[in-house]
């Protein structure tokens, strides 16, 4: 994870927010895609797993390596709800499913608990940067609603007694799974 003390990962240049291994893994896809418009996608990805977030410093960043404007950038970020840009998601983010079959089978009813419980509106993390709770659209798995996706887990079923466990697990785990 990037941050200020990582001196292995130097930052390109004073004021720069991209690592030379951001730098590096973007140009890296250069050659597996046609045209360097094309990397937008997965160069935000990069930035956003490692910053947690793509500030906008990040934006005009991207912009030059990839030849494009910062507002070409900025307008792919921008059309996905999964980039945060204001500041870095906590440790784990939990995505709520809130899509029809997730919602019959009581998702808001567990979202809102969760949400009374920690204090907060969907989109927000809590105090100690542990959780960043969040609503989502179908998730793939309506089999088994309500679903949630902690990190890169699943968790099929989810009741408020589970939901509350997962919410005590990630709360206790620190780091044990950060995207
Ligand atoms: S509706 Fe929730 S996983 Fe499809």
């Amino acid at each position: 994870m990037a941050n200020e003390n990582n001196t292995s990962d130097s930052q390109v240049d004073v004021g720069r927010v991209l690592t030379d291994s951001m730098v590096r893994q973007i140009r890296d896809l250069f050659v597996r895609y046609p045209n360097r418009q094309a990397v937008t996608l997965p160069a935000l990805h990069i930035v956003h797993e490692e910053l947690r977030h793509v500030p906008l410093q990040a934006v005009v960043e991207i912009a030059e390596l990839l030849e494009l404007t910062p507002a070409d950038v900025q307008d792919a970020l921008s059309f996905y709800g999964f980039f945060k840009q204001d500041k870095p998601h906590g440790r784990t983010r939990v995505w709520v499913c809130r899509s029809i079959s997730c919602a019959l089978r009581g998702s808001e009813e567990i979202a809102q608990h969760l949400c009374d419980r920690l204090g907060m509106q969907p989109g927000e993390t809590t105090a100690d940067n542990s959780v960043t709770l969040e609503v989502a659209e179908c998730l793939g798995a309506c089999d088994f609603a309500p679903c949630f996706l902690a990190g890169s887990r699943l968790h099929r079923n989810m009741t408020r007694e589970s939901a509350d466990r997962l919410l005590d697990e990630l709360t206790t785990d620190g780091d044990r799974d950060s995207v």
